[in-house]
């Protein structure tokens, strides 16, 4: 059996890890699929790329199709021509698909129109927002796609009330295997935070790529906004996305950030985690590092007026403030100097909530399954 997983972006590298090492360790005890790895070159930057298969240890690409940027159209498009070539010459028995970017929605629409079937990982979520281009990512895949794997029971809600219960399977959050599987190496590799010469809970952690947040106007509120949440006692670190570091440049408002946010290049994996592990905060617009900042047990700001993630809200775990100042600056102020107590209850909050670390096994064997119940050509 031929398993084809398409990914594209950062966040994607990290999800479909967890599965490649499970379908590995299947094939070694002769069972499973021969896996081949699509890469559209959405994320092209040895920083947003390359370093994430080297440190996750991801067989390398069997293809790279470099479909780079630009507007979403003809990006999508041109990931569309090479996906569909692809799997004219590869013929995959089954495609897998992960999250909401335009990679995402390439290879969900390339394989169904070939009659080839679609799982889609981390299926379900919804924000409501349909100005953002990721909603409308996920909405189509999961019209689009055979067999949805759900990670939590709010998704599965949301799958249900769009008439797409049969084809649902909750099966955790493959975040939380990643985690799970590199922090001790993180805590004993990483040379974060001390590296950036910040103290453990002393510092804050943003992260800003979102194309709302990233517009020239609301750079504008968005940059005095960070200046004003970080302090010399408590100093904010922000990994800038290339998105990001190109539209400061490009609006030319570096200096709006003031002396107390401190710019850095875009961080591997094991790193990140130590950082936001370490953080007493972190500040995002990312659906991602919401979920991860509550595995962690750091508390988070969600700089958008609304989440995917409804789960780590009601854990107590995240604000949505979008970038209202009063509403940032206030659950800063709550937040910031959280119990360790607390900390630790989220963390177990966060295991039980994402399946504990089993995602990626449930995945694989809800593949096997839908392959062996697939009627015969
Ligand atoms: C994409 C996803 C988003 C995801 C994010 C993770 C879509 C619609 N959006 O957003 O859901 O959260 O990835 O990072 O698919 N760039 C580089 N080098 C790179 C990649 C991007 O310089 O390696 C710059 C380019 O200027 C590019 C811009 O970043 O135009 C945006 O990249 P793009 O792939 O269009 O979307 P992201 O913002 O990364």
């Amino acid at each position: 059996m031929k398993l084809l997983q398409v990914v594209g972006a950062r966040p994607q590298f990290v999800k479909l890890a967890p599965v490649s090492r499970e379908l590995a360790r299947r094939r070694a005890v002769g069972s499973g699929f021969d896996e081949i790895i699509v890469h559209t070159g959405q994320h092209y930057d040895a920083g947003m790329s390359d370093v994430f298969f080297a440190e996750l240890d991801i067989p390398p690409p069997t293809v790279n199709l470099g479909s780079g940027s630009g507007l979403h159209g003809a990006q999508t498009a041109r990931m569309l021509e090479g996906i569909e070539r692809v799997l004219i010459e590869q013929r995959p028995d089954v495609v897998v698909v992960y999250g909401d970017t335009n990679s995402t929605l390439a290879g969900a629409l390339a394989a169904t129109k070939l009659g080839i079937p679609v799982a889609h990982v981390e299926a379900g979520l919804r924000s409501f927002n349909r100005r953002m281009p990721e909603e409308l990512n996920r909405v189509a895949t999961d019209h689009l796609a055979d067999l949805l794997l759900a990670p939590t029971a709010v998704a599965m809600a949301h799958l249900a009330r769009e008439g797409l219960a049969t084809r649902s399977r909750r099966v955790g959050d493959v975040m939380q295997d990643a985690l799970q599987f590199h922090l001790e190496q993180a805590r004993r590799e990483s040379r974060m935070p001390g590296v950036l010469g910040v103290e453990p809970r002393r510092y804050l952690v943003a992260t800003v790529h979102r194309a709302e947040n990233t517009e020239p106007d609301a750079l504008r509120r968005l940059l005095p906004l960070l200046a004003a949440v970080g302090t010399r006692a408590l100093p904010l670190v922000l990994p800038l996305h290339p998105r990001t570091r190109a539209a400061i440049a490009a609006a030319g408002l570096t200096e709006l950030a003031g002396p107390s946010v401190r710019f850095i290049d875009p961080l591997p994996y094991r790193d990140m985690l130590r950082l936001v592990e370490d953080a007493a905060l972190v500040l995002t617009d990312s659906g991602g590092l919401q979920k991860e900042a509550f595995m962690l047990g750091t508390p988070c700001v969600t700089l958008r007026g609304e989440t995917e993630w409804t789960e780590t809200v009601e854990a107590g775990a995240n604000v949505i403030a979008g970038l209202d100042p009063d509403l940032v600056l206030g659950a800063v102020e709550a937040f910031s100097a959280a119990p360790e107590a607390l900390r630790d209850a989220l963390r177990r909050a966060a295991a039980g909530t994402y399946g504990g670390g089993t995602a990626a096994a449930r995945i694989v064997d809800a593949l096997t399954q839908f392959i062996a119940e697939l009627p015969s050509p």
